[in-house]
């Protein structure tokens, strides 16, 4: 037999629930509802919605209506026992007879509370099943399609507000995962300041009197290799507490209109050496249309010398550099290319290359890429990656001019 339809109802009905969708915060609200006008609308016994537990891949009763209300102090069932057919994932499923049905588990009980068909249908969000909801009805009776988009819409609804709520619980828990770590991090560097700080006077004592020895000490002296050692490894131990201080002191940058260009040319004076021992070649095409930018030059050829010294130690054994400086004036930027042609980084770490104290080497200090971060952030800029394992790395600073770009311009002509 056919029910009339009732268009109106299941217009209204789904405006509700849409509306809780948007407007509410709690899936209880939309699933008690989309529960209850199912059971209204198609005339059912009852209503119940299971939702998927990622977790134990089990899905737990969360909404009941009418006769499906003796199922909501019952525990979770798995996917084999709900005898789900993802193949059928759209579909809705209708048992006519519940005495033959493959997933209906107890029709004895479902028969003496006056159930006569029962209806399935998953909830889906992409490719992700959010949970099922199962109707019970009263008589067997042939559906129109209208009545069975209905359900499937209704089910819509509820997959869109379970997919919000779990959007809303990642967020939160991402959120939550990163206040923790900056305030664990905002810990660590005080701590390492602190310690840094200490350490800085008597490694400078070390190195003095080292030095002083050494320049005593007469060619022969067997003491004279000792010495050495003792003051590239102070001086190398003197590099680590300085980026460390760098890093923990977030110094403001001390801006002044300076030249790209020229700063880039002293951090590569400073690295010639490094350069030549190295075996690496250095190419520099420098952009001779640039103008004098809003710069701390400390700070912008301290990024450079890390950038550089990366490239480098990217290199195993002769090797490439290119640095390369651009206008883009549409879109009001100066921006600085270095690319070698070292080892490159590999996908699933290049998330982690600005993260402090991330290094891969054994005498990193994995401060670097932090610390010049934070400085082109400071400057209102932006730092980029593109990488091929075992091809090389190309890292981009995009910095700004100190006016409009015309793109920006543009943008709020046409606004
Ligand atoms: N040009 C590059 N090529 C390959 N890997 C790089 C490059 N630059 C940075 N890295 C990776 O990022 C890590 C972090 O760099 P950085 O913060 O400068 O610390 P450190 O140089 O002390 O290890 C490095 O250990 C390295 O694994
Ligand atoms: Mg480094």
């Amino acid at each position: 037999m056919t029910h009339t339809i009732d268009y109106k109802g299941f217009y209204l009905a789904f405006r509700d629930i849409s509306r809780l969708v948007h407007s509410s915060t709690s899936v209880q609200e939309v699933i008690d509802l989309a529960v209850q006008k199912t059971t209204e609308l198609l005339n059912a016994r009852g209503a119940l919605l299971r939702i998927h537990n990622r977790e134990t891949d089990h899905f737990e009763v969360a909404a009941a209506c009418g006769f499906a209300e003796q199922y909501l102090g019952k525990g979770p069932v798995s996917r084999e026992q709900l005898k789900l057919d993802l193949n059928h994932r759209d579909d809705v499923c209708i048992f006519k007879d519940i005495w033959q049905a493959p997933r209906v588990d107890s029709p004895q009980r479902a028969w003496d509370a006056g159930v006569r068909m029962i209806l399935d249908y998953p909830l889906h969000h992409d490719d992700a099943i959010l949970g099922v909801i199962r109707v019970y009805l009263a008589e067997a009776q042939e559906f129109s399609q209208a009545q069975l988009d209905f359900t499937i819409s209704i089910g819509e609804q509820c997959a869109c507000a379970l997919n919000k709520a779990r959007l809303i619980e990642n967020q939160q828990s991402q959120y939550n995962h990163l206040v923790l770590q900056t305030e664990k991090l905002s810990a660590l560097g005080r701590m390492a300041a602190g310690i840094a700080h200490e350490i800085n006077n008597p490694l400078g004592g070390i190195l003095l009197y080292s030095s002083n020895m050494f320049k005593k000490a007469g060619d022969g002296d067997p003491c004279k290799k000792g010495l050495e050692i003792i003051m590239r490894e102070t001086t190398r131990c003197k590099g680590i507490i300085q980026e460390l201080l760098e890093f923990s002191r977030h110094k403001a940058p001390d801006k002044i209109r300076l030249s790209l260009n020229d700063i880039i040319c002293k951090a590569l004076s400073i690295l010639d050496n490094e350069f030549m021992l190295r075996h690496i070649k250095v190419t520099k095409t420098l952009a001779d249309d640039l103008e004098d930018i809003l710069l701390d030059g400390n700070q912008m050829e301290q990024v450079f010398i890390n950038l550089l010294l990366n490239a480098a130690q990217a290199i195993e054994k002769r090797g490439h550099i290119r640095i390369e400086t651009r206008l883009d004036a549409d879109h009001g930027l100066e921006i600085v290319e270095i690319a070698d042609d070292g080892c490159g980084i590999a996908p699933e770490d290049a998330g982690k290359l600005f993260e402090p104290f991330y290094s891969t080497k054994s005498t990193g200090t994995g401060l670097g890429l932090a610390v010049s971060y934070g400085i082109v952030r400071n400057h209102e800029g932006q730092i980029r990656v593109a990488s091929q394992l075992n091809e090389g790395t190309c890292m981009t600073i995009e910095l700004p001019l100190d006016r409009p770009a015309p793109s920006e311009l543009r943008n709020q002509g046409n606004a």
